[in-house]
């Protein structure tokens, strides 16, 4: 029963924010240890999960070994990434794929049935599980299909969570006052806002790739869990290593539309305007060099041509496995009137991933007892300065799976028994001053903009310390609002990629070399010894200076 006053509040066994393929894979191994609460802010498929389409990586062919995906995936991540994390999420990955053809996941298949395997970027064996261009699509739609059918599962879309919640706030004493103990959900449809409490909370709330104008993500990418995780005092790491898509379709109807790196892995090579092909002069694995790589090279082609874009050739490959192979893309392609087989199309990069994320140890756990984080919104150590392609869906149904096991040894702190209830909820705001919309929108676009102009691919100090000015402003702006206005997702998000832009910035002005995905003018050369940069609210960053306590205004 919820105490007069209160709001109304949800208790589960676990809870999930998000779900895509982190959120879900987690809800299916941990449902069986009691009741799951799966919140997910829109429709459930809608995730990066579903957009997802080079594929999934693991050492699964006679041809492959697991030592192999382990050099290429710690030659990407620049020296960055922790080696025994990135060894076990390997050697696990022939077993994760298995599961995932359990629940019915129908990868593509060679003609003697044997699973057929793509190249990307970083690779150097064939080792891409996928289904043709629509991977995501199938592996969340599977997964989605098992989590319905689960007596122990319920998926509430259209909830989106607000903030973490402390067993303190809610009348717990004890070890239990300081740990996470559930979160404020708003349901978008009543906008009312919802308590939900749980044993263990789940951040599975994927990327952040709409704090840029130009980014391959879905609108959810709004850093929401990061933000989150911030504000309740989590301990954050590399947030300047935003990975930067080289190959999004550049055509002024095309809203976040990427190119998989898949097709440079079938052939494909990458053009300037004048025809000719670069990338040989910037590395030496050209067009499948490590991402990084590849978009820094695009960069430079387009400063010094002046020109808008480059672009992916196909033209000398097989017209008849392109259209096999890639469906999606041709037909996405013939909608803007290109003929992708057939013409050079335009592309340039644009924000992709966000390699740093809420620090977590082997089993997911964050620096908060009773959070874990997984998926892209998690800093796991597998993908150091720059993410191997296709490594993000394994590591993604690895830590799901690390979680599901140590989340089933968390303590039970809530029985049958309800706790006395003292968290604010939708009555403590309701009657306060309306959002101010137009405001909002505007503000989403410059700060978004400003991220784009001075905080991309190639960096430098002026750059960088201009941004911060004015994205702190927005962001105090957006938090003085937010304080005095009923909770809405718009003023929600703005207030997450607000924060999220201020904090990737002042990680970026903390790391004085260049190394995997921030590279910065100032410092060209690499450090000799690899650190990360760690970030938490209210506590000054070591590194070239000494930034301001980040975030001692943040409520
Ligand atoms: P997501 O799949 O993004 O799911 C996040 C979930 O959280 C969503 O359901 C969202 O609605 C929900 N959510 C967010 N905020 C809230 C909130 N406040 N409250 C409630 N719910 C919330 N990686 C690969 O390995 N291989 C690929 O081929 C590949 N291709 C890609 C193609 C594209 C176009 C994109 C954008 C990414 C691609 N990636 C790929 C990256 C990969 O898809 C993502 O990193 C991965 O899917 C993230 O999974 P996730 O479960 O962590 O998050
Ligand atoms: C792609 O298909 O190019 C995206 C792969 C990835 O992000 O891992």
């Amino acid at each position: 029963m919820t105490p007069q006053n209160a709001p109304e509040t949800v208790v589960s066994r676990c809870l999930v924010i998000g779900s895509g393929i982190a959120g879900l894979q987690f809800a299916l191994l941990a449902a069986q240890g009691g009741p799951v609460r799966v919140v997910t802010k829109k429709e459930s498929r809608e995730s990066s999960t579903n957009y997802a389409q080079g594929g999934i990586a693991a050492a699964v062919s006679p041809l492959d070994d697991f030592a192999s995906h382990v050099r290429d995936t710690l030659e990407a991540g620049d020296g960055l990434c922790r080696e025994d994390v990135v060894r076990r999420m390997v050697e696990a990955g022939p077993r994760l794929i298995d599961r995932l053809l359990g629940y019915g996941v129908a990868f593509s298949r060679e003609a003697d049935g044997g699973l057929a395997l793509g190249r990307e970027g970083g690779h150097t064996r064939r080792r891409v599980l996928h289904c043709r261009d629509l991977t995501g699509r199938e592996i969340e739609e599977r997964l989605l299909a098992a989590c319905t059918a689960h007596a122990n599962i319920t998926v509430d879309e259209d909830h989106m969570g607000l903030e973490l919640v402390r067993g303190a706030e809610v009348g717990l004493d004890g070890a239990a006052a300081a740990r996470i103990v559930g979160a404020r959900v708003l349901d978008r449809r009543t906008r009312q806002v919802v308590l939900h409490l749980a044993d263990a909370v789940v951040l599975a709330t994927g990327g952040c790739g709409k704090v840029y104008l130009y980014t391959s993500n879905p609108d959810i990418a709004t850093g929401d869990g990061l933000a989150m995780a911030f504000r309740a005092g989590a301990e954050l790491r590399n947030l300047e290593f935003v990975q930067f898509h080289p190959t999004c379709l550049f055509h002024a109807e095309a809203k976040s539309f990427l190119i998989s790196e898949a097709v440079r892995g079938e052939g494909a090579v990458l053009i300037n305007h004048r025809g000719v092909r670069f990338m040989a002069r910037h590395h030496p694995q050209a067009d499948l060099a490590p991402r990084d790589a590849v978009a820094r090279a695009i960069d430079q082609e387009m400063k010094a041509s002046g020109e808008n874009c480059v672009y992916l050739d196909l033209r000398h490959l097989d017209r008849a496995m392109v259209e096999a192979r890639f469906p999606n893309l041709v037909a996405a392609c013939r909608r803007f009137g290109l003929d992708m087989a057939g013409e050079p199309v335009p592309v340039v990069p644009a924000a992709h991933y966000m390699c740093g994320g809420v620090a977590v140890d082997l089993e997911a756990r964050t620096t908060l007892p009773g959070l874990f984080a997984i998926g892209e919104t998690a800093c796991t150590g597998i993908h150091g300065a720059n993410r191997l392609a296709s490594n993000s869906l394994l590591e993604a149904v690895y830590f799901a799976e690390s979680a599901a096991a140590a989340v089933a040894a968390e303590p039970r702190l809530f029985g049958a028994r309800l706790p006395v209830v003292t968290a604010p909820g939708a009555e403590a705001t309701a009657g306060r001053a309306a959002t101010l919309p137009v405001v909002v929108e505007h503000d989403w676009d410059e700060l978004r903009r400003v991220m784009w102009d001075y905080v991309g691919i190639v960096r430098d100090r002026e750059r960088l310390e201009i941004a911060l000015g004015r994205v702190r402003a927005i962001r105090r702006t957006v938090e003085t609002v937010r304080r005095r206005a009923l909770p809405t997702p718009e003023l929600a998000e703005l207030a997450n990629i607000a924060l999220l832009g201020e904090l990737i910035v002042i990680c970026a002005l903390s790391r004085p070399e260049s190394r995997g995905l921030h590279y910065t003018l100032d410092h060209p050369g690499r450090q000799p010894v690899a650190v990360d940069t760690v970030i938490r609210r209210g506590v000054p960053l070591a590194g070239e200076a000494c930034w301001e306590a980040p975030g001692a205004d943040v409520g």
